[in-house]
């Protein structure tokens, strides 16, 4: 058996053992400009957990060619970015063009509850999950017991890929898997998706950004045109009120599928209306869609409850700043009682890409996609330090005022303190 499945990675047989592996007659279909990779990929003998695209994939060929040079050098990647902008679709594509080469094993750990299982899942894709010892094997009884090593001897045979999808959850035991089979074997690379980084020396990180938007035509808004006519072919899309519907998705692929389901009773101006509660709006999800994937409440959650709890916190005080914060800031509106040391706070919750970093001239600056800001608000909303935090942040408001900006001999006066700050505040360096 093990020499069989050996056998199978050396690309000497017909599949990979137990995977539901790409059906031959359907071929995979993609973006226009990515049509022509697709026929021998999705027919390719060798993969094994890969699925023929459900649907064409948009704007995502910079991004595949930028992943691909990084395979290139680095033994192990990993996409990066929040729940739902298209890590899993864009590690199928890059599965399915290497799977022309080299054999390529995909497989999803989104279900796994355990980290102890991340082996059996990834020797139960390559279908080494039983052993039998049969007669003439040169493999000790105890050996072939070790799932690691019969692991191990699988994917240092030729160069391999393996993909291993949906790493957030179980980011250490998978980070220590993937540290000792690289290891192991020269020959093998490993695309991981995450909302986290391994943080392994092997790693590179490649953080995937949301669709690009604009009004004249761009993935995102193709994205919703193409989703709202399918289920309801009739729909009047006016580009202006498509572009701003993205917009205050954030280029989410997945909010902005989530959103179109909505256009069966609904026309685009009515979306946008009611996009003020996103989180009750968007919730009609595909029926075969993973559960954290039915509702735009379900995907941001996910992350959340893998926060630790001084992230948890730094999260709803600092979601009062539509227009991203500073270090500074974090540290006068979040540094207190459970939040210790808000640079901390901050570095988890960027790891977990909650937040992105962005460096201006001023210095760097972190921003929070807007479906997370207004989790933040529903979240800061049910407890009890909302009052604390206003406090605060008319603290930092006022330091920041008393700061005279550059070309300017005078500070900004702050207006008398009110009670309530609007939650679209958006006090940015001048
Ligand atoms: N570039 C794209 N073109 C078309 N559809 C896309 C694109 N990117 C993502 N989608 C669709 O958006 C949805 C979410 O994508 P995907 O599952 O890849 O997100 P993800 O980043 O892996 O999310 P999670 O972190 O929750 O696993 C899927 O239905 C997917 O088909
Ligand atoms: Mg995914």
């Amino acid at each position: 058996m093990v020499d069989l499945n050996t056998a199978i990675l050396k690309g000497e047989s017909p599949r990979f053992a137990s995977a539901p592996a790409v059906d031959a007659e359907t071929p995979a279909r993609t973006h226009r400009a990515l049509e022509p990779e697709h026929g021998a990929a999705a027919t390719s003998p060798r993969s094994a957990g890969l699925r023929a695209a459900p649907n064409a994939l948009l704007g995502r060929e910079a991004d595949l060619a930028e992943v691909e040079r990084l395979m290139t050098d680095a033994r192990v990647v990993t996409v990066l970015g929040p729940g739902g902008t298209g890590k899993t679709r864009l590690a199928h594509e890059i599965g399915l063009r290497a799977a022309r080469e080299i054999p390529v094993a995909l497989v999803e750990l989104a279900p796994l509850r355990s980290g102890a299982d991340v082996v059996a899942a990834i020797s139960s894709v390559l279908g080494i999950g039983e052993v039998e010892l049969t007669p003439g094997t040169v493999l000790t009884r105890a050996r072939v017991h070790d799932a690691r090593d019969r692991l191990r001897e699988a994917l240092s045979s030729r160069p391999s890929l393996l993909i291993v999808d949906n790493c957030e959850h179980l980011i250490d035991d998978v980070a220590e898997v993937v540290a000792d089979l690289v290891a192991a074997s020269g020959q093998l690379t490993v695309l991981a998706t995450s909302r986290a980084p391994m943080a392994i020396t092997a790693e590179a990180v490649y953080p995937l950004s949301p669709l690009d938007i604009a009004e004249s035509g761009s993935p995102a808004t193709e994205l919703f045109s193409i989703r709202a006519k399918a289920v309801r072919p009739s729909v009047r899309l006016d580009p202006a009120e498509v572009a701003r519907l993205c917009r205050t998705l954030d280029g989410l692929p997945l909010a902005i599928e989530l959103a179109a389901a909505r256009v069966r009773t609904m026309t685009v101006e009515d979306i946008n209306a009611r996009l003020t509660d996103r989180f009750t709006l968007l919730r009609s999800g595909d029926r075969t869609s993973p559960h954290r994937h039915r509702t735009l409440y379900a995907v941001i959650e996910w992350s959340w409850n893998l926060l630790e709890p001084d992230q948890r916190a730094a999260l709803r005080r600092l979601c009062r700043f539509p227009a991203g914060f500073t270090l500074d800031a974090a540290v006068t509106v979040a540094q207190w009682g459970e939040v210790a040391d808000a640079a901390f706070a901050v570095e988890g919750l960027v790891a977990q890409s909650m937040l992105t970093v962005v460096e201006e001239r001023a210095g760097l600056r972190y921003l929070m996609l807007e479906t997370v800001r207004e989790f933040g608000e529903e979240q800061l909303a049910r407890g009890d330090e909302e009052v604390v935090v206003l406090d605060r942040t008319f603290d930092w408001a006022e330091q920041f005022c008393a700061v005279p900006c550059a070309g300017s001999s005078t500070a900004t006066r702050l207006p008398s303190r009110a009670r309530s700050i609007p939650s679209t505040t958006t006090c940015s360096p001048c």
